[in-house]
């Protein structure tokens, strides 16, 4: 196991009800002057918006909206937000949504008090060394992003999707009310899921030794999430699944999974071309990308994938190695499908032909290399996009 730090600051209130303490924390965490930043209809529809504005109300805290992020989100949102920010003083950043909201949340925190461009940070020419505090009011167990130090922006002009991470983004506090996602529609509750599972993943495919302790853990996450997903699409209103789900999706990317250990993460930056170009969901990417990533990369390694084939879809070893690995990738695949997901770039509406565009703008995003697990170039990538085409 390789040394590590882990500090995760978040204040987790998790429950039914949760949304009625967001005043007192917001008192708790000094906000004074709030931007309340939502998405496209959702929190508006559910009444989510005006109960948290209602609150705020009775305790006398100044706010403003920004509402309209949409998934993928946009720098040219994080530009008015930035804008807005400074206008108004503000001090404190709720978001009330899903990753996109709350990565949106967070480069608007960075960047206002950051006198430069705020895509300075997604280049690494600089570092973010201050940043308006975010909690966040999650609506979608997906991103993780109500846990994690990390942000994704889609350059809209140049369809360039890139993430950037710093420990001063870890949202100060987030409300996690299951009964909130209630009202997700099946597929975006099934790209939540295959996210999630590759949160997880991305941080089991690795060749560090000795790390039984994130091996069990990841094992855990995944199998409860699998135990979970088909009672959820079939009873979208099940409080049990719903709640399992939410809390299996911060685990799976507040870092406690990954520590101790090489991190691979080459399956998002695949995917990040594909729902720069195709505005497709980020799970729902991920669906189409882990197969083929896995089908290309599992003979450099075939030892863990043996280990997740038993361990997590409990197939039977037979003593052939590779039989035993491709069912666990057949495996995942055959779960995907039974949840909705799509598999290849066909179902996803991505379309072979556009290979060299994915890889033209990969190429700018990862610097010509990405991956741990197996480093891989862009040959490998063509082939694996490849693999996902068929
Ligand atoms: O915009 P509204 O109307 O709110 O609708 C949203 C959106 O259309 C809807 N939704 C959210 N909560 C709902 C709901 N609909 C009904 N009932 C509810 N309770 O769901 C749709 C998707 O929302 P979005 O926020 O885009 O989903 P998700 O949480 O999957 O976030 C995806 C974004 O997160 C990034 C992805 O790349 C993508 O841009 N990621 C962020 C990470 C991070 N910050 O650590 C890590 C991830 O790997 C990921 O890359
Ligand atoms: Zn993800």
């Amino acid at each position: 196991m390789n040394n590590f730090r882990f500090w995760s600051p978040t204040e987790f209130v998790f429950g039914k009800n949760t949304v009625k303490n967001v005043g007192t924390l917001l008192k708790k965490y000094g906000a004074t002057n709030v931007l309340i930043h939502y998405g496209g209809a959702s929190a508006i529809k559910s009444g989510l918006l005006c109960e948290v504005e209602n609150i705020l109300q009775n305790e006398f805290i100044n706010y403003v909206k920004l509402g309209g992020v949409q998934p993928n989100p946009l720098d040219t949102m994080v530009y008015k937000g930035i804008e807005l920010c400074r206008k108004e003083n503000v001090d404190f950043i709720l978001a009330i949504g899903g990753g996109s909201v709350i990565d949106s949340a967070k480069a608007i925190a960075a960047g206002t008090p950051y006198s430069g461009d705020f895509w300075n940070f997604f280049q690494g020419k600089v570092t973010i060394n201050k940043a308006l505090p975010v909690a966040t009011v999650l609506t979608i167990p997906a991103a993780g992003s109500e846990g994690s130090p990390n942000m994704v922006i889609l350059k809209e002009k140049e369809k360039l999707k890139k993430g950037h991470g710093n420990p001063l983004l870890r949202p100060v506090f987030s409300i996690m009310d299951p009964e909130l996602t209630y009202t997700l529609p099946a597929n975006q509750t099934a790209y939540g899921i295959a996210d999630m599972m590759a949160h997880v993943m991305e941080r089991y495919f690795t060749q560090t030794c000795d790390v039984e302790t994130s091996d069990r853990l990841c094992e855990a996450i995944l199998l409860a999430v699998i135990h979970e997903a088909p009672i959820v699409i079939d009873d979208p209103c099940n409080y049990s699944a719903r709640a399992n789900l939410m809390w299996a999706s911060t685990l799976a990317h507040n870092g406690v999974c990954g520590m101790g250990r090489e991190e691979d993460w080459a399956t998002h930056g695949l995917e990040h071309e594909l729902s720069a170009l195709y505005g497709v969901a980020h799970g729902a990417g991920l669906a189409v990308m882990f197969p083929a990533w896995m089908q290309y990369v599992y003979t450099s390694g075939i030892d863990r994938f043996v280990q997740f084939a038993t361990r997590v879809w409990g197939i039977e070893e037979t003593g052939d190695k590779k039989e035993t690995a491709l069912k666990g990738i057949q495996a995942l695949k055959d779960f995907f499908v039974s949840i909705g997901l799509p598999v290849n770039f066909e179902q996803l509406g991505a379309k072979k032909d556009d290979i060299d565009k994915l890889i033209s703008t990969l190429q700018i995003n990862s610097g010509g290399t990405l991956g741990n697990f197996r480093k891989l170039d862009m040959t490998d990538a063509r082939a694996i996009y490849e693999i996902a085409a068929k």
